[in-house]
């Protein structure tokens, strides 16, 4: 059985069957031919965080399928109460046909994967966002018609989205430089193997990163369950920002992406983010088609 618990799970053939198989179910959606085919399959979808498009899209998603989907807040489960992950996964096994869960540890993730039996989606750790990333290879391939021996570059924070960008880009020989402060670097054990591929550099000069980028990509200094740490990350941040200088640095048809919720005037400027509101509202739209794609690929 297959799970989407983290883009190196999967090879670089798998990934390309991901985003092909997308870009089908956009273009089937898109000329209105229905796709029912999750018929009568259900998706149970546990939030121990917030979400706005991750939750809309993967429910949105479910009923396009012809299927259903069931929001599990965290505070609401006996989980949340300290049922064990390991309880939580052989239950609701027996109900659903595929778990989505958003949350902080990976290896809660992974042991729903490991307990339950049934297939198990990532829908964010502090670790890892696949979802995301799928979403993200998928605009830029539409945008750029190519993926590998493009250059994206990651401003900001070492966190769940720029460990899976590492993933995703190195996985489709793309080109990836990170620039963040000292101490706050990605995945250490993923870096490692991010520089053995000859595409990761990881930095902490923004302008050096950017330079000839032909995807400028940023998220939240502080992320979820972060909160506390709010004060110190604007100071050690404030110069982790995609701006005006920073686009001069990169290519001039650079694509902006954001995974969102941005926070303006502090990773990105407001003129910034609204010159490149385009790519980043179908960036978020595309989370719908490739999310349906790996439930197609995990539940059918
Ligand atoms: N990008 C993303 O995952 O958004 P939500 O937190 O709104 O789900
Ligand atoms: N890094 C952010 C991503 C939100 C989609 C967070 O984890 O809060």
């Amino acid at each position: 059985m297959k799970h989407f618990l983290k883009l190196t799970d999967y090879s670089t053939e798998e990934i390309i069957a991901f985003l092909d198989l997308a870009d089908r179910l956009k273009a089937e959606q898109k000329q209105g031919v229905a796709h029912p085919v999750l018929a009568g399959k259900t998706l149970g979808m546990i939030f121990q965080k917030s979400s706005t498009r991750t939750r809309v899209s993967f429910e949105v998603g479910m009923s396009q399928l012809g299927g259903h989907a069931l929001f599990l807040s965290g505070r609401d489960l006996q989980l949340g109460r300290g049922e064990p992950i390991k309880d939580t996964a052989r239950v609701l096994s027996r109900y659903v046909d595929g778990i989505m869960i958003r949350t902080f540890a990976q290896q809660d993730v992974e042991d729903l994967a490991k307990y339950g039996s049934v297939p198990v989606i990532n829908g964010l750790t502090d670790y890892a966002h696949p979802c995301q990333v799928l979403a993200d290879l998928m605009t830029i391939r539409e945008h750029k018609g190519k993926l590998a021996g493009l250059k994206l570059c990651f401003v900001g924070a070492g966190n769940n989205m720029a460990n899976s960008l590492i993933a995703g880009c190195v996985k489709v020989g793309m080109n990836i430089s990170v620039a963040c402060p000292k101490g706050y670097e990605p995945d250490a054990k993923l870096v490692a193997w991010g520089m053995e591929s000859g595409l990761l550099i990881v930095g902490q000069d923004v302008l050096e990163a950017a330079g000839d980028a032909d995807i400028l990509y940023t998220d939240v200094w502080a992320s979820m369950g972060e909160e506390a740490e709010a004060e110190e990350r604007a100071k050690a941040f404030q110069n982790y920002q995609v701006n005006g200088a920073v686009m001069a640095a990169a290519k001039p048809d650079a694509m902006v992406l954001h995974c969102l919720p941005a926070h303006r005037g502090e990773e990105i400027t407001d003129d910034v983010f609204e010159a490149h509101a385009a790519d980043i509202f179908d960036e978020a739209e595309n989370r719908l088609h490739a999310q349906k794609a790996i439930m197609v690929k995990l539940l059918k």
